[in-house]
């Protein structure tokens, strides 16, 4: 089959090779997801990821993964923290999220890539709050930053549907 694309989907990030190239204010919330990691429930997949969130008050949020016995009953890192947010702050923003794991109480090379469903949910939040927020995926040897949450999930689902 030829394809003859009449539009194509590509958005900008950047990729550094240390959290030391990130301004500080960034460094520090890695820093912040790498230690939460660390608190995260995770006896089955021993995958432990950390989120740390930078709200528009400054304050600092942080999450781990949640499993459960029956499987789909967890939640992932970056929802663990978001939803707490809300349910603290429910009128701020999110500025960034830095996301980051061990796997086997290692932490990982490469960036983590949140799942699809949490980049739903970034979506509804940069629409809640009309405001992009930066997702920072954090290696040990690479990290991804990319400014606006939305543009990791093309043709999304949005409350306008409903
Ligand atoms: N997980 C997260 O917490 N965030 C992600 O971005 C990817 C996956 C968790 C879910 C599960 O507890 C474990 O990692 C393995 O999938």
């Amino acid at each position: 089959m030829s394809v003859n694309p009449q539009h194509i989907y590509n958005f900008p990030f950047e990729k550094f090779e240390s959290a030391d190239q990130l301004n500080k204010e960034e460094k520090a919330l890695v820093e912040k997801a790498g230690e939460v990691a660390t608190r995260a429930y995770a006896p089955y997949s021993n995958f432990r990821v950390g989120a740390a969130l930078l709200l528009e008050n400054g304050k600092i949020i942080t999450g781990s993964n949640q499993e459960n016995a029956a499987y789909p009953s967890g939640l992932c890192a970056e929802r663990v923290a978001l939803f707490y947010a809300s349910s603290q702050y429910p009128d701020v923003a999110v500025k960034a999220i830095a996301i980051t794991a061990l796997r086997n109480k290692q932490p990982i090379d490469e960036p983590v890539p949140p799942c699809g469903s949490c980049r739903q949910v970034f979506v509804e939040w940069e629409k809640r709050f009309d405001r992009p927020f930066t997702v920072i995926m954090a290696g040990k040897k690479k990290i991804i930053r990319i400014e606006q949450a939305g543009w990791l999930l093309p043709f999304n689902f949005q409350s306008d549907f409903l």
